[in-house]
């Protein structure tokens, strides 16, 4: 059975309080969870510690990106290393804002997700079309080739350690969600490419992300190839990130 897995990916919002208040609540009521998904927190670095130390044993945490070396003079980066040594199970790589605002290519991602599961963490690779490519019908092999080239280096022994997150980047922010139809055709091809890369492409938990809410959440996490969802607005209100969690179908 594939892992279903529901993460916040808070962006650049948040503070210390949040880190508290929003990690006890979401963990107390997590304690309720019946359906088996695991909850994900994705804070700024800065607050990682703070929302490790308030996660406790039922919620894991990730960073949303990870620098493409192993130490040294790269001012302003972190480690995957250094991720896991304050508490992080998870980092995030490839985020469409990533790509888009700080230039980050398939190569960098390849690199990175190497050092994110070289580092013992999991790597949730985000892959997605803009409007514009889904408009010229270009939507599968954009996100064919960002799934071949980012995964390039990974090793027979670490597809374990690779969680993919579809996100279409036209649904990012804007309210705007896939229909549960057209997710689910784009988690059965990168399905597919995962297969013919050598990948256990059925043991490979495939995220949705791009608007999810609470009202959405269950008919696109009832779909045969969604195992969760990556979720950013609605993860900052626990109320909203909980029911997101609770809509996760129970053993499938
Ligand atoms: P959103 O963001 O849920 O606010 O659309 C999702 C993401 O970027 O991971």
């Amino acid at each position: 059975m594939r892992r279903k897995i529901v993460a916040g990916n808070w962006k650049m919002n948040g503070s210390k309080d949040l880190a508290q208040t929003l990690v006890s609540d979401v963990r107390s009521q997590a304690a309720s969870l019946d359906n088996g998904v695991e909850v994900v927190i994705i804070p700024p670095a800065i607050y990682v510690g703070e929302v490790a130390a308030n996660a406790g044993d039922l919620l894991s945490v990730g960073v949303q990106n990870v620098g493409q070396w192993a130490s040294g003079a790269y001012t302003g980066e972190i480690s995957a290393e250094m991720a896991r040594d304050q508490g992080c199970q998870y980092a995030l790589v490839g985020h469409s804002e990533r790509r888009q605002i700080f230039g980050e290519t398939d190569e960098m991602v390849a690199e990175k997700v190497g050092r994110i599961v070289a580092g013992g963490l999991y790597a949730v690779v985000c892959v997605g079309e803009t409007l514009e490519e889904r408009e010229a019908g270009k939507a599968e092999s954009v996100v064919a080739a960002q799934v071949r080239n980012g995964l390039a280096a990974v090793s027979a022994d670490q597809w374990r350690q690779v969680v993919v997150a579809y996100e279409p980047v036209w649904a990012i922010g804007t309210g705007k969600t896939a229909t549960a139809q057209d997710a689910q055709a784009m988690h059965a091809s990168i399905r597919k490419v995962l297969s013919e890369i050598g990948a256990p492409a059925d043991e490979i938990s495939l995220l949705y992300g791009g608007s999810v809410k609470a009202d959405n959440a269950a008919a696109l996490f009832a779909e045969p190839d969604i195992d969760g969802g990556l979720i950013g607005g609605a993860s900052l209100i626990a109320q909203d990130f909980i029911s997101i969690c609770r809509s996760v179908p129970a053993g499938t």
